[in-house]
């Protein structure tokens, strides 16, 4: 007779593993199977946020900046640098290292709180009873059967036809966290949250960097008093940013790859790079899952069909992160990983969706939640808007980071927040306090009134909640 579990998760990822962890906690007798194999071979829990996303990425982030502060900025605090030189290979292996801490934190957290882990590929077969049958397949082969099944399977980067990634001319998220030698000219397509992120690493490491935008906009997702502010930082460090492009015909050679294009003004152009890194979206990842097997619904972007509660077309299947609707980040696939585990429970698990934080974690940061001036003005709703510039900051004069702004909205009647946007140092630590403050329906007045420590980056979200109401103190 098969394994039986109460709960299956498929995939290892933060929406998985976290899933497996609070089911685990609630009292059930848990499975995870995850697919990721290391270098040797091994498992690799953590998905794509911890293998090849979130973490790696936010390690070079960290370490290009370091580099790029030494060689530009320390000159400005009177520190002067002589003989800086690079090593990409530790730079890369301490990436590496980080990825490898992470990924057996999952498997301790795992072991800690009795998650029965597979590592293989796993598969719908069918089922009865009650029970779904899965078969796992790679290093560890068997069927094991559950009463619920948990779908978290993640997403890939989406190619453009034609052009395959391999991983070493034509890049994806992988290649572009892998690269030993800081290329001389980098191109990117897409200017989205990895484009930018990557696009920064390698620029500050040395790469000339080009990003090429199909849309007309700068970041169009992002309140754009915001994204003009970020454009415009970003094109003084160097990063080449056109917009409105469209892009043709992509040659590989011996030489590096020639990326045929025409620009808003309708010029055909081309760009001729080292490497170039295809960052335009992600797709939900349903490969070797084999939902057929049991008509588990996919809609028509192959996402598996979920509604508000994660429930799946099949009874006790559920789906949850990037697999499914929704914004494809780490913590709104925890989130729901969380509320599926206490909903099999029988508890309330709730995912509130207009306080999920964004952040991109380029120099400067931006970081935001709720909605944007552009999407109030869209819904006809009347709101005040309050704006403070990092500028009259005593902490950011004192760090040398002056770059951007908070930008509050709030309700015109009853003053509640409906939209905090920030661009500027340490956005990503700022937006927790703004994310806290929306899920408690504060009112702007609430942050004004509230003491926040002097000298902090905190100040500029007090002053542009008193912005709100046009009594800042220190503008
Ligand atoms: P995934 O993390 O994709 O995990 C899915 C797991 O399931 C994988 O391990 C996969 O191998 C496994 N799997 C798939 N099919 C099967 C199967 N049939 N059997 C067994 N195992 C299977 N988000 C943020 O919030 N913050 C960030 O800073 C951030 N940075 C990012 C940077 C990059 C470069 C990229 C690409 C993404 C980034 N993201 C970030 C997005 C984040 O990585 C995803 O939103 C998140 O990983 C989704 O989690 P998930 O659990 O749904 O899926
Ligand atoms: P994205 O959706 O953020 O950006 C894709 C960009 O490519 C868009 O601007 C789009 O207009 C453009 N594009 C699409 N097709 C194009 C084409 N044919 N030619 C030119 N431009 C084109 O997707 P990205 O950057 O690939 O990232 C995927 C997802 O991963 C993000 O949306 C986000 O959910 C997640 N992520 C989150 C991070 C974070 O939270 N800090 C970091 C990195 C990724």
């Amino acid at each position: 007779m098969s394994k039986q579990f109460d709960v299956i998760v498929i995939g290892g990822g933060p929406g998985g593993y976290i899933a497996a962890i609070r089911a685990a906690q609630l009292g059930f007798n848990v499975a995870c199977i995850d697919e990721w194999k290391n270098a040797k071979g091994g498992p690799a829990l953590g998905g794509t946020c911890t293998n090849v996303g979130c973490i790696p990425s936010k390690a070079l982030l960290q370490s290009s900046e370091h580099y790029d502060q030494a060689g530009h900025h320390f000159a400005d605090h009177g520190i002067e640098v002589k003989g800086l030189s690079l090593d990409m290979a530790k730079m890369i292996g301490r990436k590496d290292t980080v990825v490898e801490q992470n990924n057996d934190g999952v498997l301790y957290l795992f072991k800690k709180n009795k998650v029965t882990f597979f590592h293989g590929r796993g598969s719908f077969v069918g089922g009865k009873d009650g029970l779904y049958d899965i078969k796992v397949a790679g290093a560890d082969e068997e069927v094991i059967s559950g009463k619920h099944v948990i779908v978290a399977t993640g997403s890939n980067a989406r190619t453009l036809p034609g052009t395959p990634f391999d991983e070493d001319t034509i890049l994806s998220n992988d290649g572009a966290l892998r690269m030993v030698d800081v290329p001389k000219k980098l191109g990117l397509i897409g200017s989205g949250v990895i484009g930018l992120e990557m696009g920064s690493v390698w620029r500050r490491l040395g790469a000339e960097v080009t990003v090429l935008e199909g849309l007309p906009t700068f970041m169009g997702a992002v309140d754009q008093q915001i994204a003009k502010e970020a454009h415009k930082a970003f094109t003084k460090q160097g990063l080449k940013i056109e917009l409105g492009v469209k892009v043709g015909d992509i040659k590989t050679s011996k030489k590096g790859v020639s990326v045929a294009y025409t620009n808003a003004k309708g010029e055909a152009l081309s760009l001729d790079v080292d490497k170039l890194i295809i960052s335009i979206g992600r797709v939900a990842n349903t490969i070797g899952l084999a939902p057929e097997a049991v008509g588990l619904a996919l809609d028509e972007r192959g996402a598996i069909v979920v509604d508000g509660d994660c429930k799946t077309s099949l009874p006790n299947v559920w789906a949850i992160g990037d697999v499914v609707r929704g914004p494809m980040l780490a913590h709104k696939a925890e989130e729901e990983g969380v509320a599926v585990a206490e909903r099999i429970a029988g508890q309330h698990g709730h995912v509130n969706f207009n306080t999920i934080p964004w952040v991109i974690y380029t120099n400067p940061e931006i970081a935001w939640v709720g909605q944007t001036e552009e999407q109030l003005k869209a819904a006809g709703k009347a709101y005040r808007a309050g704006t403070f510039p990092f500028l009259a900051n005593g902490r950011a004069r004192a760090l040398g980071d002056t770059t951007g702004m908070v930008k509050m909205l709030a309700d015109a009647t009853t003053d509640e927040i409906l939209g905090v946007h920030i661009v500027g140092p340490m956005a990503s630590e700022l937006i927790a306090e703004c994310v806290v403050a929306m899920e408690f329906r504060a009112s702007s007045e609430d942050i004004a009134r509230i003491c926040h420590a002097h000298p902090s980056l905190s100040e500029a979200t007090k002053e542009a909640a008193l912005a709100v109401d046009k009594r800042t103190l220190n503008f």
